[in-house]
């Protein structure tokens, strides 16, 4: 077996998505089989690329200039079913990251069993949203998609913990607040399909929540940092948008996010009128 970092790598430079999700879900079966056979593979050290390679579609554009559509529209509902496959794809490509990316930092085999189940959760996600969106006569590129998604993997390049701030407990975080408003769409809509596929998201993420709560208190009780103002501080750095409510308190208590850690910030940001 190859060392999971090279393996990473060869996701994250694939840029044909259902290769990339087909390779994701293939090296994760081979790290899971390793592991349950009681073995230690090798994590090894391979430099990911500073953007994985994506397909010539969709475009991407600047945040501001991709088109609203009313969720009460058969189009409206595909674009969001598209806007989850995008967000899905990068995560694939975010967790596959941070398993290569801070390989010089040692952690427990457990942080990478973690993020191989995480990033195969993902490519499942994405399988899932490109299938609901061909029985709406779609797929995955028929329509623009957000540029400023890879941002926070840039901006937290060098910076392990506010990686982990930054992606499962600001982005990830977020999901947890949105997605049952969106799989209320698709009930009202009677798409069975997407609602099924959006609960089975809606009950994995809470776990990439989980995994990044996890390993970042870990990686605070490792230096004897005090997470919470820690989480504040790299948010602070790293977070270029706001912290809005309503946030899900439940399902983020679930995933170890206290509201200590969300309120404040979306209190400062102005977030709260
Ligand atoms: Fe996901
Ligand atoms: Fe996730």
């Amino acid at each position: 077996m190859r060392p999971l970092a090279e393996m990473a790598v060869a996701v994250l430079q694939t840029a044909d998505p259902w290769e990339k999700t087909q390779k994701s879900r293939a090296y994760a079966a081979e790290w899971q089989a390793a592991r349950q056979a009681g073995q230690t593979p090798s994590i090894g050290r391979c430099a990911p690329p500073l953007r994985p390679a994506r397909p010539d579609a969709p475009a991407l554009l600047d945040p501001r200039d991709v088109p609203r559509r009313k969720p009460g529209t058969p189009e409206g509902r595909c674009a969001i079913l598209h806007a989850v496959a995008h967000i899905e794809l990068n995560a694939v490509d975010l967790h596959w990251d941070i398993i290569a990316r801070f390989t010089e930092t040692p952690m427990p085999i457990g942080f990478y069993d973690d993020w191989v189940k995480a990033a195969d959760e993902e490519s499942k996600h994405f399988n899932l949203m490109s299938e609901c969106l061909e029985v709406q006569g779609s797929h995955y590129g028929a329509l623009p998609a957000h540029a400023g998604m890879w941002r926070a993997a840039e901006d937290t390049a060098t910076d392990f913990m506010g990686r982990l701030a930054v992606v499962p407990m600001v982005l990830e975080a977020r999901g947890l607040d949105v997605t049952p408003g969106m799989i209320k769409i698709f009930q009202n809509a009677k798409n069975t399909q997407a609602v099924d596929a959006l609960n089975v998201i809606y009950a994995e993420e809470v776990h990439h929540v989980a995994y990044g709560s996890k390993w970042f208190h870990f990686l605070c009780g490792r230096h004897n940092l005090d997470p919470t103002g820690v989480f504040h501080q790299l948010v602070r750095t790293y977070f270029h948008s706001e912290l809005r409510p309503p946030f899900n308190e439940e399902k983020r208590a679930e995933a170890g996010i206290p509201p200590d850690f969300y309120w404040p910030l979306a209190q400062e940001t102005g977030a709260i009128r």
